[in-house]
């Protein structure tokens, strides 16, 4: 692990010493709640028998013989001898018990009166006629089948349909460039690709398959290409080939609705999901099936309260994040949800977009990211007070800390008319793409919650924060973020590479068996958590993870660029923004007047938008150790424009002036 920041530090636990605000779960919601305080206790008592409890709510083909088998840690494994299909889960014993008839998915396209609400029968034909599909396509259990898309109900039926096989599908976000395609395709061997012509952003069609072409010819692997017509938009210069490409509404339209799923073992793997670690090489993080149905089903269950027959669910993710599988497709789904799924941006084709579509549907919960609810503060409450919104009782926030004075507008004003005007609890919800489901959350009926708290570990699941040695730290000080006991939606490996699973996750703590999650933590006085973000040389941008590594390599592999040091620093909209320190070939000159363009340019290419940098600085020299390690603490403090802390171990110190002078001719826009 490298640790660049202490979370015990001064400035880090100094914010929470001021926040005071607690607020109590409304009367009605409490009184009924699905999950009450006694949940904690009994789960503590025996916590294999409390979620021995919560696999009942699924139904399984064949059950478990054993709940958890620690036998070879840290390769927990859940539930083992148990058989389940998470598609028949999701969708075909909603229909067979008589809600065939329900809407599953209110799905709103990004041009006005563009919808479709799909019924919980609709959605078993759909994904029973695109598993057949795919099963023509050659496609096998364990077969691994990259999905690339939009927002688009083919998303979640291709998702189900890989899950009804037992095709591991990797959803990759389509915002990331063609290179990120190829690299994930080809790290887990993907055969298949499924994607679309492109689909709905601010106003116009964004095109995806071109970039699909793309990574396609990077690597052979990939046999055929099954493609959603949805926008209808030119292929572009890559065209279509009859080798490979497949129209979605040609063989899966044709199919037949009849389909048997069949059932895996509960630790057959589900999906393999794609997250930037603090090496170059993104982490493909495997979860297995049985467990993680579980867990991502009890804790929608439990910490949105869900009643399934009255509630209308909101989460704005995207399906190519952790998030859209378990708080999208698997959780809510398998608790047979009516939710409505957004194809766009909250800005089309007007301001204010987002609360047209929860008066429209009366969503009652809603689950969301703090930079967007930043985004909206900074717009004014003028744009959401035109709708109403007193439909909703939960609001959900994920991804990085909340910052209290988010939290409060949040409740206030978006939550304001919530609970007959009692106002909308917060639930600030703490996991990661790892933990497959929320770990660290308040429950609605029963927490008071403090604006910028996560609260207390859910029942089953047991969080601690630790120093260096992995001892617990008293209430009131700072340390590391771990689970101190294994739970059902744990990651259960990288794939295709163990020891690194190990490494990253296991080794810190080794003598405790902790899972070390990277990220630092405060409890305050009553023991409450607070999340401070990453130790390590992870970034958290909008909520999105990004490596600080993972850029620089990009910067690197730049002809012009001889060395690239990059850090997140931090910014009012999207919690931390990417910040490069870029040394130039001598070859380059002064890389000419295009330079910072030229690069931004070349990561976006690289990486995606997501990662282009906010702020380029050429510089002659960077600080490093007398080990050459680069200080990233002390660019952080320059690019904060911070007084720069201690440099008695820079082999130069006379790099960090000269860097902080050449701050005037830092580029931003
Ligand atoms: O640093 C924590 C932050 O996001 C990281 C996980 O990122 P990712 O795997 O992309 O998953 C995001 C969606 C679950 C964590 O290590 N994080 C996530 N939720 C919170 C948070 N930090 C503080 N409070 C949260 N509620």
């Amino acid at each position: 692990m490298t640790v660049t920041d202490s979370p015990t530090s001064e400035e880090t636990l100094a914010n929470l010493s001021t926040e005071n605000r607690r607020f109590e779960p409304p009367a009605e919601l409490a009184a009924h709640a699905n999950v009450t305080a006694e949940a904690y206790e009994r789960a503590a008592a025996d916590r294999p028998a409390f979620w021995a409890e919560q696999a009942e709510r699924l139904t399984w083909a064949e059950r478990w013989d054993t709940v958890l088998d620690d036998s070879n840690p840290p390769f927990y494994q859940w539930f083992t001898g148990g058989k389940i299909n998470a598609a028949y889960n999701c969708v075909d014993r909603h229909v067979e018990a008589g809600r065939g008839d329900k809407v599953a998915i209110h799905w709103v396209g990004e041009p006005l009166d563009d919808t479709r609400d799909i019924t919980y029968a609709q959605l078993k034909d759909e994904v029973c006629q695109a598993a057949n599909a795919l099963t023509d396509l050659g496609i096998a259990a364990g077969d691994r089948v990259a999905i690339y898309m939009p927002m688009i109900p083919e998303a979640i039926v291709a998702m189900l349909a890989c899950a009804r096989i037992g095709a591991p599908h990797t959803v990759v976000f389509g915002g990331f460039s063609a290179d990120a395609l190829a690299s994930r395709i080809d790290d887990c061997q993907a055969k298949l690709v499924i994607t679309s012509d492109g689909g709905y952003r601010r106003g116009a069609p964004a095109a995806l398959k071109p970039a699909g072409d793309e990574a396609r010819t990077k690597t052979d692997l990939v046999e055929k290409v099954l493609v959603v017509r949805r926008t209808g938009q030119d292929l572009g210069p890559s065209g279509w080939d009859d080798d490979v490409d497949v129209w979605w509404h040609d063989v899966v339209g044709a199919a037949s609705t009849d389909h048997t799923p069949e059932a895996f073992d509960a630790e057959h793997p589900l999906y393999v999901m794609y997250t930037s670690g603090s090496t170059g090489k993104p982490k493909g993080i495997l979860h297995t099936t049985g467990g993680y149905l579980v867990q991502t089903s009890y804790t929608h269950h439990a910490v949105f309260d869900l009643k399934p027959e009255t509630d209308v669910y909101w989460c704005t993710a995207d399906i190519g994040w952790v998030t859209g599988h378990s708080y999208i497709v698997y959780g809510p789904l398998a608790n047979g949800v009516t939710q409505v799924v957004y194809e766009g941006t909250p800005d089309a084709p007007e301001r204010g977009r987002w609360w047209q579509i929860i008066e429209q549907y009366g969503v009652t919960l809603f689950y969301t990211a703090p930079t967007a609810i930043r985004s909206f503060m900074k717009q004014g409450r003028d744009v959401p007070d035109k709708s109403d919104m007193s439909s909703l009782r939960i609001l959900g926030s994920v991804g990085e800390p909340i910052n209290p004075e988010a939290y409060i507008w949040y409740r206030d004003v978006i939550g304001g008319a919530g609970n007959n005007g009692q106002g909308t609890p917060i639930v600030d919800t703490w996991w990661q793409t790892e933990t497959g489901a929320l770990m660290i959350s308040p429950l609605p009926g029963v927490t008071a919650g403090k604006p910028g708290s996560a609260m207390t570990a859910l029942p089953g699941i047991a969080a601690d924060v630790v120093d260096d040695q992995g001892d617990s730290v008293p209430n009131g000080s700072g340390g590391y973020l771990v689970i101190t006991e294994p739970w059902p939606s744990m990651l259960r490996t990288i794939w295709g590479d163990r020891d690194r699973y190990v490494d990253t996750y296991w080794k810190t703590y080794a003598d405790r068996g902790y899972y070390f999650a990277g990220d630092g933590a405060k409890k305050d006085a009553d023991g409450d958590i607070w999340v401070l973000g990453r130790v390590d040389d992870v970034m958290n941008v909008s909520g999105h993870r990004l490596s600080t590594t993972e850029i620089e390599s990009a910067l690197v592999s730049h002809p012009k660029v001889a060395e690239a040091a990059v850090v997140g620093a931090k910014d009012e909209d999207t919690g931390q923004a990417v910040c490069a320190f870029v040394i130039l070939r001598e070859s380059a000159g002064d890389g000419g007047p295009e330079i910072v363009q030229e690069l931004r340019g070349h990561v976006r290419k690289e990486i995606g938008p997501i990662a282009t940098p906010r702020q380029i600085m050429i510089v002659a020299e960077l600080p490093k150790t007398r080990s050459g390690k680069i200080m990233r603490r002390l660019l952080r403090d320059v690019a904060e424009n911070r007084e720069v802390g201690d440099v008695t171990t820079l082999a130069d110190s006379s790099v960090m002036s000269l860097i902080s002078q050449g701050m005037s001719s830092s580029s931003e826009d």
